[in-house]
Order: C-alpha cells, then structure tokens, then sequence
C-alpha cells in the first residue's frame, strides 16, 4: 500500500517534471570515458567545496555583523561563544584554500590533458569566468573579518585601479565608496561576497556542466570516444558515469575530507597561509603592517605586478597573466591533446610553466629585495612565454599518433602485488633486543625509500611520455 502510494507520487512528479530524464542523460545514461584517473576527481571536489562554502557561509552570515565597528568582534563571538562556530568558521576559511587547491589541480589537468581544446573551449571559458568569479568571492570575503590583512590587503589591490590613466582615481573611489577602506566599502563587499557572485557561480556551475554534457568529457588519452559506438549506440570505451564515476569519485571524497578534517582540526592557520597571523589583530587605519601580502592563492600574480617597476603596466601584466589562460583554447595549435601524445618540446614547457607559478607564488609571500624581483622577473618571462610561444612550439613539435581506442591501463588488482614488494623495500630488518632475546624487526631502510622515489618519479615520468 504504502510502496504504491509512493510510486504513485513519483508517477505524478515524472509527469509534471522530466526527472528521470534528467537523471538519464546526466548520471545514469551519460556516457564517460573509462579511463578516467586521478585528475578527473577534482571536478566534482570542486563542487563538494562550492557546497561546503555555501552551507558554511549561512550558518556563519547568522552571527557576523557587516559593521565595521562590529565586524572583527562578531567573528571572535563566533569562534568563542557561538555553539560549533568555531567548527563553521574554520570550515569556511579552510573551504578557501581548498578551492583554489582544487581549482589549480582541476585547471592543470585541463592543461596536460588538452581538455580545453575543440570541441570544449566554451567549458573552458565558463571555467576561466568561474576561476575569476572565484577570485572576486575570495577577495570580497577577506575583508570580511576585519583584520589588518583583510583592511590593507584591499586598501592595496583597490588602489591598484587608480593607476589607470584618467578614470583611475575615480574608478578606485567608486569601488571603494569613500577615500579609503571603510565601513561603506565592508557593506557592499558583504552583499556581493553573499549574494551577487554566489548567484553567479551558481550560474556558471551549471553553464560549465552543461556545455560539458553537450560534447561529452575529454580523458588522459585525448580520444573521442563517440567515434567507435558498439550496436546500441554506446561508446565502446565509454561507461555510464552513474554508478561508476559515482563510487570512484565517493572514493576522491573520503581521501579529501581526511585532508580536509586533519587541517580542520590540526592546524587550520596552516602556519599563517590560510589564516595569516596579521588578521588576528583588529583593523587599524593609522597602522600599516610591516610586510602586506595576499593569501597565498593570489600571490603569483601578486608577484607579476610587483615585478614590474611601473604600476600601469604592472596592472596590464597581472590581468594579462589571467587573461592569457582564457586564450589557451586558440594559442595550442597541436594536432594532439593529451600530453601523452605530444614531443619533448611540450613536456618541458609545462615544467617550466609549472616551475614559474609555484616560483611567482613562493616569492608573491616574501619581502621584496632585490635579488627576489630578478627572480620574479625572470618568472613572469617564463609564465608568458608558455603561452605566447605556444602557437610556434605546439606547431612545429611531432607529436604521436594517437590511437583509434583507449590504451590498456593495469588495473588497480594488477597494481597490488607491485605494492607490496615496494613497501618490502622502503624496509630492512635489524636485530633488536626484546626481553633478553634477539629479534628481528622491520624499520624504515633510507637508501630503499630513496630508491622507490627515485623510480616512482621516472615511473611518473615515462608514464606521461
Ligand atoms: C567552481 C568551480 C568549478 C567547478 C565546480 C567545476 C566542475 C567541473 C566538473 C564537475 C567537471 C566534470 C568532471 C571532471 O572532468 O573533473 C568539470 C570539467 C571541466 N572543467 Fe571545471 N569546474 C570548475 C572550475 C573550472 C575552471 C576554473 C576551469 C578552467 C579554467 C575548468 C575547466 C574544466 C574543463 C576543461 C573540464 C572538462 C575536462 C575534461 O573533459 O577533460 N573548470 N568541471
């Protein structure tokens, strides 16, 4: 009675709703290529942190007070006094690091993968206007606490605008709404931090899938998969996402929410780099800190503009650097997508990228002297010459060719016993003395854990080539 009533319900949903439909042609019948590994977790981390960050950010909007005068205080009431608000704030502020952890590995798959390139250069796009949109979240939501990183943080990024030739001055007073950061900036900096950019996230979220679903997901060997269909129509080397890439991504899930937790509960300043020591200190107007930087995510473009002695064309390089990256669908000319497939030429350009943004980052958090603004120079030459060189390199390098199907991958059982003839070697046994007896036992053997890395990172290596 009761099992009738309820299939009678979803009768009446189903044809009011297209449900199932929905359920068919995005989960259940959406064909995905089966050898998705681990980059392809990052998407739908994305979205359990974009979730995370929304669930949190309410429960916290019920306490915080867009006041300056009251602002820093809330925030203390709520790690202090509010039940769990500790636990709601720390998830809030750790959900920011983990996004752009997240993102960055999300976008760096697009990149050794090609998955940006045709036909998926709209989900790229989407993906370019949900990393900006990000970075505005992110930005508007740090002056929230009202801390003296929060408060000069901003003062320093929305003086940048000023150094736009004629509207400057006033463009940066319009964003500010008062000469300098004050409780007018904080209250719009809420609404758009609550309101305006979650709505737009949502909507690119949904724009990005969208246009992915349209022309299907790209995978490590850049095939498309829609060109050898079995009789039913189905690609041959495609499964439906629903219930595999369901319960693989339930295991991306439990091994990020064990990160997550343990910086959560451990260590959720990460020694300054997710909650850095200065915001602890209510904001001062009359009181510069020593050594203003962004949040770690933002600083290696922080460390383009810095190195670039003009502030003009210091602007025009940091929008530049993000700039850039929306062109990449047009700038890689490779007959090829994956890097699997690509030359040598490629594979060291990407390290070299690589090597420029994490240097651009590290040095975005120091103190600027003048060895370290080389350095930073010589990194931004490097982060824009990947880009626009790439046009020639992508051209003239061979690449390949790439298969008609898949290449065979070993299996997770295949990969088993190699497992547990690696942890023998990272061990050697050494006689111990136990209750007067001698015994033998297994302790870590440093010269077997060099040897494993070693191989591991020419394993790691060949397995790009
Ligand atoms: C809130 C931020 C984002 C969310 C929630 C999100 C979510 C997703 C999801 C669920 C997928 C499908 C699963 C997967 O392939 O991993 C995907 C694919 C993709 N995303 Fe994003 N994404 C975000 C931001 C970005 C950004 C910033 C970029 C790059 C600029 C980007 C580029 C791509 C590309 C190229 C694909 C297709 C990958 C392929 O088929 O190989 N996404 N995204």
């Amino acid at each position: 009675m009761k099992k009738k009533y309820l299939t009678g319900c979803g009768t009446w949903v189903v044809n009011r709703f297209p449900l199932t439909k929905l359920w068919n042609d995005h989960m259940a019948q959406y064909y995905a290529p089966k050898n998705f590994n681990f980059w392809y977790f990052f998407g739908s981390l994305a979205l359990l942190v974009l979730v995370n960050q929304f669930i949190t950010g309410i429960l916290l909007t019920m306490n915080y007070k867009p006041d300056a005068g009251l602002a820093f205080d809330s925030v203390e009431y709520i790690m202090r006094e509010v039940p769990w608000g500790w636990l709601v704030r720390y998830m809030h502020s750790t959900g920011a690091s983990a996004f752009f952890i997240v993102i960055y590995l999300h976008m760096f798959r697009g990149l050794i993968y090609g998955s940006y390139k045709q036909p998926r250069e709209l989900v790229w796009i989407f993906g370019m206007l949900l990393f900006v949109a990000l970075m505005a979240e992110a930005f508007m939501g740090y002056l929230l606490p009202w801390g003296q990183m929060s408060y000069w943080g901003a003062q320093v990024i929305i003086s940048l605008f000023s150094a736009i030739p004629i509207i400057g001055d006033d463009l940066s007073l319009w964003v500010r709404g008062d000469y300098v950061i004050s409780d007018a900036t904080l209250n719009r900096f809420f609404a758009f931090h609550v309101i305006a950019i979650p709505l737009i996230l949502i909507m690119l979220v949904f724009m990005h899938i969208v246009a992915l679903h349209e022309v299907g997901s790209n995978n490590p060997d850049g095939i498309d998969i829609k060109k050898s269909k079995d009789p039913w129509g189905h690609p041959i080397d495609g499964i439906p996402f629903h219930p595999y890439y369901t319960v693989k991504d339930i295991v991306g899930v439990s091994v990020f929410l064990f990160f997550f937790a343990t910086v959560i509960f451990y260590m959720p300043e990460m020694g300054g780099y997710f909650l850095e020591d200065a915001n602890f200190i209510p904001a001062d107007p009359l009181a510069t800190p020593e050594h203003i930087s962004p949040v770690w995510y933002f600083t290696p473009f922080y460390a383009i503009l810095r190195a670039i002695p003009d502030k003009f064309a210091g602007v025009i390089a940091m929008g530049g650097a993000i700039f850039v990256l929306f062109l990449l669908p047009w700038l890689d000319r490779s007959p090829v997508k994956s890097i699997r497939y690509r030359g040598g030429i490629y594979k060291k350009a990407i390290l070299m990228f690589v090597i420029s943004f994490v240097g651009l980052g590290y040095l975005g958090m120091q103190a600027p002297t003048a060895s370290a603004t080389i350095m930073a120079r010589i990194f931004t030459a490097m982060y824009f010459g990947f880009f626009l060189l790439m046009p020639i390199y992508t051209r003239w390098e061979k690449t390949k060719p790439v298969p008609k199907q898949l290449t065979e991958q070993p299996s997770i059982e295949d990969r088993i016993p190699g497992w547990i003839e690696t942890a023998n070697e990272m061990v050697k046994e050494v006689p111990v003395e136990k209750e007067g007896k001698t015994v033998l036992q297994k302790r870590p053997d440093a010269s077997g854990i060099a040897k494993v890395l070693i191989r591991t990172a020419k394993n790691l290596k060949s397995s790009l080539d």
